[in-house]
């Protein structure tokens, strides 16, 4: 994947005004479609607004926005609420970030080409280019050799700049990816992106409240499960083109976060959306990862799963995700549930044979070894089991904790999960 950034600004490095351009060159639009055309783009959410709704989303790309608003559902665009997010989404493939302010400088670091359309004005303006630093970024190439293009619209000249990395500033591999270990654990959607995003990774995506424990008893009732972004406006009708049921929140009955509500509903497919452990299950599986449901129901069988695969190809590498909640304003909030879910999985790989294992999965695994005793009765007195049993759902809780108790792997399959 290579990811490029692509701006226009003055001499003075303003690329924005009030929400919008404050030039108008057209060719410079048109060189902006051409080099995106066909690739993934990124953008904050200003910049999503800033664009013509006819031109809402941009044509013929992927448009992915950044946005913390939970409500924010722009039409034709995919959300990612963190950058992280995003760039998982993006995946392999490559893809352009191309405003504003807030992501270019956020993106920069993770930036292998930048595009600077120099316009040669002297505008104010209240959002600024970052800046390049000369000990990473060189030119690489220039436009027009010399001088600089007039505009036909407004006679306002431009270049164009294109930058690199210099080629003795190649940086260290990033010690949080965890390499070389073969087992490797980090938390949520910024972990995902860290251990288990890629398609040579096995990402075990672990919500032990309850979305994984919830595919774990639907797949062992021989249920398929697509998961869903939640609050994602599409799944009613993606449930009615592919056959299934859409999960209902708990209180009304229906099939729903709760496995007891799936287990014996007799259902043959279930459209499940859910705020963390879907919505990371999925932000992997863009990346071309091979997703497997991971709980404490079905530490063995995944793990079982895991090392055959292990075994088949030697690239490959796991990755372990506690998915983690979210606190009500939104906050990432690490919960001891999904560490033993974590756990429980790395300790059945260990006993399938696997050994390199990170220190992180090896904390993990010792945190499931702590509770391994009673972990009907820890994950009781836990702050997340407490909160579930309070609202009347006292046996999800006792069934999230029943070690093995389902015998199979749940791996996402062209979006559904199935047993395996
Ligand atoms: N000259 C150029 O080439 C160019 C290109 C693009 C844009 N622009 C200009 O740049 C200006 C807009 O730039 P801007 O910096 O104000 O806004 P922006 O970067 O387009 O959007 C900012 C918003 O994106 C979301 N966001 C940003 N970082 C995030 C993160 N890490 N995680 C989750 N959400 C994140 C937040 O949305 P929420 O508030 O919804 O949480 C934030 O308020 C406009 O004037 C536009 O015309 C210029």
């Amino acid at each position: 994947m290579t990811l490029s950034l692509i701006w226009a600004q003055t001499p003075d490095a303003v690329i924005g005004v009030d929400g919008a351009l404050p030039w108008h060159v057209p060719e410079d639009l048109a060189r902006f479609r051409r080099l995106t055309d066909g690739h993934p783009v990124v953008m904050g959410r200003r910049t999503w607004e800033s664009l013509p709704p006819r031109f809402r989303p941009l044509p013929g790309r992927d448009n992915v926005v950044l946005s913390r608003d939970p409500g924010f559902a722009p039409e034709g665009a995919v959300v990612a609420t963190s950058l992280d997010d995003a760039l998982a989404v993006v995946g392999d493939r490559d893809a352009w970030v191309i405003g504003g302010g807030s992501l270019y400088a956020a993106a920069l670091p993770h930036a292998d080409r930048v595009e600077v359309t120099l316009v040669d004005l002297a505008t104010a303006g209240d959002t600024v280019a970052p800046v390049l630093d000369e000990r990473r970024w060189v030119q690489t190439a220039h436009e027009p050799a010399e001088g600089w293009y007039t505009s036909a619209a407004e006679g306002t000249r431009y270049r164009y700049i294109t930058y690199g990395h210099r080629p003795d500033s190649q940086p260290a591999v990033d010690p949080r990816l965890q390499a070389p270990h073969r087992v490797r654990c980090d938390w949520g959607r910024a972990g995902a992106r860290a251990v288990a995003a890629g398609s040579d990774r096995i990402a075990v995506v672990v919500d032990v409240l309850t979305f994984t424990t919830t595919v774990a008893a639907a797949c062992a009732a021989g249920i398929e499960v697509a998961p869903f972004r939640w609050h994602d406006p599409r799944a009613p009708r993606f449930a009615e083109e592919t056959g299934a049921t859409l999960a209902v929140s708990r209180a009304t009955g229906g099939p729903s976060l709760s496995p007891g509500s799936v287990r014996a509903s007799g259902l043959h497919r279930l459209v499940l959306p859910s705020p963390n452990g879907a919505t990371t299950a999925l932000t992997l599986a863009a990346t071309g990862a091979t997703v497997v449901a991971g709980s404490i129901r079905t530490a063995d069988a995944v793990a079982a799963y895991c090392a055959r695969r292990l075994a088949e190809d030697p690239r490959l590498v796991v990755g372990v995700v506690p998915a983690g909640e979210g606190w009500p304003d939104g906050a990432f909030r690490p919960c001891a549930e999904d560490l033993w879910g974590a756990g429980a999985v790395v300790e059945a790989l260990r006993r399938h044979g696997a050994t390199d294992i990170s220190v992180e999965a090896e904390v993990a695994r010792q945190a499931w070894l702590a509770v391994a005793d009673d972990p009907v009765g820890t994950l009781r007195e836990s702050a997340s089991g407490r909160e579930l049993i309070e609202r009347g759902w006292a046996d999800d809780v006792t069934a999230a904790a029943e070690l093995d108790a389902d015998g199979c792997a749940p791996v996402l399959v062209d979006g559904w999960f199935v047993a395996c």
